[in-house]
């Protein structure tokens, strides 16, 4: 394991063929499936683990997620990863950062409208990352579907000469997508927390089956959502799959997207409209 800028830069100075997972830790069967991706795609693959206090609102998780190092460093060897870089807080950010990265308009809904700053933060740790690293691919999961909207048009925008590639989201067999912050919810809890993915299964359904009227295709989740009594809604939007700008009407590409509360914790996901 490395934790310094100069050694990574070091280690791989004469790599070819890299690619990058960045993550924050705390790994899981969705970490496994993009490190796995790498393995298939890349010479040296290279996983780095740091929760980045930039993407955390004043009021978020950061002291409380979980972090498990000894564990996931297990995990990142059983999946073949050649190189993991787990910096310190002080190492990635040595003086207060004074440059940071901002994808306008890709960050404004969704999860921006409800994080601020925090695609801010995300945008900015992954250049670092990129920069450090100098990747030839870099993968993330289609979970997090405005991140990857925002690196990806980051990289398009700032000309990094990096392939940003998706991988499917990765589920437990009831649906729910995985997530380091499901360890959070309570039993009851863990038992409602399918009901996210069903509703916008359905929701997705009815749009692949011609429906194009937004509000129908809202309603159809909704009805679903709010017979939950342990879900609150934060946000549901069908947005556009590559400006995440919310559709009037559905006439092309559209995924459907929300975030909702089960006691204190917040889940997202995602599904492919049409
Ligand atoms: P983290 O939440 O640890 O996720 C790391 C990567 O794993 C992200 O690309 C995320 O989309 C992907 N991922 C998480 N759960 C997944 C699942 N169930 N199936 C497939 N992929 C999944 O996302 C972050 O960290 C950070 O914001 C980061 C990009 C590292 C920047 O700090």
């Amino acid at each position: 394991m490395f934790t310094s800028v100069k050694d990574v830069r070091k280690a791989l100075e004469t790599a070819k063929n890299i690619g990058l997972v960045p993550t924050m830790g705390a790994l899981h069967a969705g970490h496994e499936a993009l490190i796995q991706r790498a393995r298939k795609d890349s010479e040296v693959v290279v996983v780095s683990i740091f929760v980045n206090p930039l993407q955390f609102g004043p009021n978020e998780d950061y002291t409380r997620y979980p972090r498990a190092l000894p564990r996931d460093l297990e995990i990142c060897e059983r999946n073949g990863a050649d190189l993991v870089f787990a910096p310190s807080v002080e190492e990635m950010y040595p003086l207060p950062e004074l440059t940071f990265v901002d994808v306008t308009r890709v960050s404004e809904h969704l999860c921006g409208a409800f994080r601020p700053g925090h695609f801010r933060g995300v945008a900015t740790v992954v250049l670092k990352l990129l920069n450090i690293v100098q990747p030839d691919r870099a993968y993330f999961g289609e979970k997090d579907m405005q991140q990857f909207a925002v690196i990806r048009r980051m990289v398009q925008d700032l000309m990094v000469p990096v392939e940003i590639i998706g991988v499917p989201t990765v589920r437990e067999a009831d649906g729910l997508a995985i997530s380091s912050r499901n360890q959070y919810l309570n039993p009851a809890e863990r038992r409602a927390a399918p009901v996210l993915h069903r509703a916008l299964r359905e929701a997705a359904a009815r749009m692949r089956s011609g429906e194009r009227d937004v509000a129908k295709v809202r309603e159809a989740a909704l009805g679903i959502l709010n017979a939950e009594p342990l879900a609150r809604l934060e946000y549901l939007e069908i947005v556009d799959p590559l400006e995440m700008q919310p559709l009037s009407t559905i006439s092309g590409p559209a995924r459907i997207a929300a975030a909702i509360w089960i006691g204190n914790t917040r889940l997202i996901d995602n599904e492919e409209g049409n």
